[in-house]
């Protein structure tokens, strides 16, 4: 036994806020994690720092068809609902939502109504994988209408992520605080992630060269004070192309709020990656003081 209270399961919309509402109307606070499921120790993270700050934490677990591209991984994306229940309930998940598709879009995956955010969802992310973060925003959004006022948890793990997020969430006046939370990484750097589970031994060895590509502009920024945006692009994406298993994706330096491409650093700037290793396409970021 794990001493933690029980955990209960919902695969309804109308019983999951049902459960949220009666929290509320007890005066107390709810914590919110959505998630795709396949939960690791960054989840976990989530989940704790939830039930830490809230009364009651609850969890989504939902791999969302509308953010996934034709030719990506929906049907393959893994899944493994009876060791995520136990994740979650060891965390401090007290509520967990699993919808079937049917319950959240019973007439087939929304072709009208989708939510899409210009500026912080363009570019980046965005220009790889058309259309996935109005398939994030329009999901996030329904799962904030039905789970009602909370807190919500997400990891800067997937930094444009957030930012679209936060920007739906203050456009739409939707009743939810954000939260960012800090990227949980395996002992050798490499970011935890569902899709980590694609790789090979060989892939999964290659895999650090995101991170060491990220801590290479670090360095340069902080301790060899180099302004030149350009050329700390240049330094990540060399670090990348060296690994011959990684294909680059792209290497940034951006505002951390805007999220545009920099010229010149002055100030605190995000540095994001992304690049293709055998099946899976890896993403990570790190913040630098300029
Ligand atoms: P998923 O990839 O399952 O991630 C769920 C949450 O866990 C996100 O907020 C993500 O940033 C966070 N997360 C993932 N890996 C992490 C890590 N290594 N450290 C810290 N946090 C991490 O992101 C999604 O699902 C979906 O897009 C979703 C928001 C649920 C909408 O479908």
């Amino acid at each position: 036994m794990t001493g933690r209270a029980a955990l209960a399961e919902h695969t309804t919309i109308a019983s999951f806020r049902a459960a949220l509402d009666e929290v509320r109307a007890a005066g107390r606070t709810v914590g919110l994690v959505p998630t795709m499921g396949f939960l690791h120790e960054g989840h976990a993270s989530l989940f704790r720092r939830a039930a830490a700050e809230c009364d009651v934490a609850a969890a989504t677990v939902f791999v969302n068809p509308l953010q996934f591209g034709p030719s990506e991984d929906f049907e393959s994306y893994p899944r493994d609902l009876d060791r995520d229940r136990g994740i979650a309930r060891d965390a401090g998940i007290v509520q967990l939502f699993t919808p079937p598709s049917t319950e959240m879009f019973p007439d087939g995956a929304p072709a009208a109504t989708r939510v899409s955010v210009a500026g912080v969802g363009d570019g980046l992310e965005a220009a790889s994988r058309p259309g996935h973060f109005d398939g994030v925003a329009t999901v996030v959004a329904k799962l904030f209408a039905i789970a009602g006022p909370c807190r919500a948890y997400f990891g800067e793990k997937d930094y444009q992520q957030l930012a679209v997020i936060r920007r739906v969430t203050r456009d739409l006046s939707l009743p939810v605080d954000i939260v960012a939370c800090p990227t949980v990484r395996e002992p050798d750097g490499l970011a935890l992630s569902s899709r980590n589970t694609y790789l090979s031994a060989s892939e999964r060895a290659a895999a650090t060269v995101l991170v060491r590509a990220l801590e290479t502009g670090q360095t340069a920024i902080e301790h060899e004070a180099v302004r030149d945006a350009e050329k700390v692009r240049l330094l990540m994406a060399a670090v990348i192309d060296a690994e011959p298993v990684a294909d680059l994706d792209y290497a940034e330096v951006v505002d951390p709020a805007s999220l545009t491409p920099l010229t010149t650093i002055a100030g605190p700037v995000r540095l994001v990656v992304a690049a293709r290793l055998g099946p899976a396409r890896l993403i990570d970021n790190m913040g630098a003081m300029g």
